[in-house]
């Protein structure tokens, strides 16, 4: 099935918006409570086509406060989701501002949510928006200086298996049956999905926003993934510093999630899969999962700018189908999830 989430395990400092983000935008695509200015510049539609002039108004933030003058100028690329103006006063970066004396940019990714580089440019940006910026040095090395690509999967591709290599590693560094605990307790939702009379109590212990329906492969698939995804969130987000971007579990980390998977008391390991679910979905203060596909290909079906999933969910889609790919299947036999191959 089509994965939408973007990845990059092992969290560095500056992720911009949402890093690699994926198909549920809650957290993620929040909209921000913090009140900057912003700036809005006429930028070129198309690059491509030199005859072609029309422009549009694309929206950044700037801080001038660390700016000496003759210091370097920090560009942060905007990635899947609106700028969060939270990076202008926070983040790693502006420690490096304020030793450099640099003005810093934050610019919002077009078709989410410049200026013509004059002096020296230092680019930055985390997981996706990494790639633009080791891109962006790689292509135009006579407009940026430098580059800080924080986990940044610059190799796309289609089957992006591996990604769940890492999570199955990551989850087995401080507790090694981890993995394997995760792997009987997916086995058994495998099974206890095998029956419809079972749908009930599934859709109860996963607290899903509707009824459990599974009429075809994608909405079981779909269903499953939706599911892993929190496990996946959970390990690539590991001990971040989002709590700044308005993200509120980043206090479920791997440990967390370990310790409940090892603690029997809880039942076995299907208990302790749903209560992993449970103390994730509670962190975030998320009412119910909404596990539907047909839900799902709704959203994506809603152009309008309201639209559900129009602060990044549905743009992130497009671009992995028409531009990267990186789904991210349970094709690797190194991993502990089941039921979502690439197809
Ligand atoms: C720039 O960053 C400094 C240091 O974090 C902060 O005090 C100031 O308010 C910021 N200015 C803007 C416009 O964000
Ligand atoms: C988990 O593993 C990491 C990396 O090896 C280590 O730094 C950390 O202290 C460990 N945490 C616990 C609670 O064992
Ligand atoms: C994590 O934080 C949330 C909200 O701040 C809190 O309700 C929850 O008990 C915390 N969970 C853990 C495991 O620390
Ligand atoms: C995806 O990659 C995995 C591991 O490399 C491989 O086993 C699997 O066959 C691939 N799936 C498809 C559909 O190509």
């Amino acid at each position: 099935m089509a994965h939408t989430r973007l990845f990059a395990l092992l969290c560095v400092a500056a992720f911009l918006c949402n890093g690699f983000s994926h198909r549920r935008f809650n957290g993620r695509f929040s909209e921000i409570p913090v009140t900057v200015q912003d700036y809005w510049f006429e930028q070129r539609l198309d690059h491509f086509a030199g005859a072609d002039s029309r422009v549009w108004k694309q929206r950044y933030y700037m801080n001038e406060s660390f700016s000496s003058g003759d210091g370097p100028v920090f560009l942060m690329i905007g990635g899947e989701g609106t700028a969060n103006p939270a990076w202008m006063t926070q983040g790693t970066w502006m420690t490096y501002a304020e030793k450099m004396g640099a003005l810093c940019f934050l610019l919002e990714h077009r078709f989410y949510g410049k200026s013509h580089p004059t002096e020296k440019w230092i680019v930055f940006g985390g997981s996706y928006p990494g790639c633009l910026a080791a891109w962006y040095r790689l292509k135009f090395p006579h407009l940026a200086h430098a580059a800080v690509a924080s986990s940044a999967p610059v190799q796309a591709v289609l089957n992006f298996s591996e990604y769940l290599d890492v999570v199955q590693s990551s989850l087995a560094r401080n507790h090694s049956n981890c993995p394997k605990t995760f792997k009987l307790a997916s086995d058994t939702l495998i099974e206890l999905l095998d029956h419809k009379e079972n749908y009930a109590k599934i859709t109860r212990d996963f607290n899903l926003c509707n009824p459990l329906e599974i009429n075809s492969k994608m909405d079981l698939s779909f269903f499953l993934d939706t599911i892993a995804e929190y496990i996946m969130d959970v390990v690539q987000y590991n001990n971040d510093n989002r709590e700044f971007e308005g993200v509120k579990n980043t206090n479920i980390t791997i440990q967390v999630v370990c310790d409940i998977m090892a603690n029997e008391v809880l039942g076995s390991p299907y208990d302790r899969y749903v209560e992993v679910i449970h103390t994730i979905t509670k962190a975030a203060q998320e009412k119910c999962i909404e596990a539907s596909y047909q839900a799902y290909v709704q959203d994506m079906r809603d152009c309008r700018w309201e639209g559900a999933a129009s602060t990044g969910g549905r743009q992130w889609m497009y671009q992995t189908c028409t531009e990267f790919g990186y789904f991210q299947s349970s094709d690797s036999t190194s991993q502990p999830f089941s039921g979502f191959p690439l197809r």
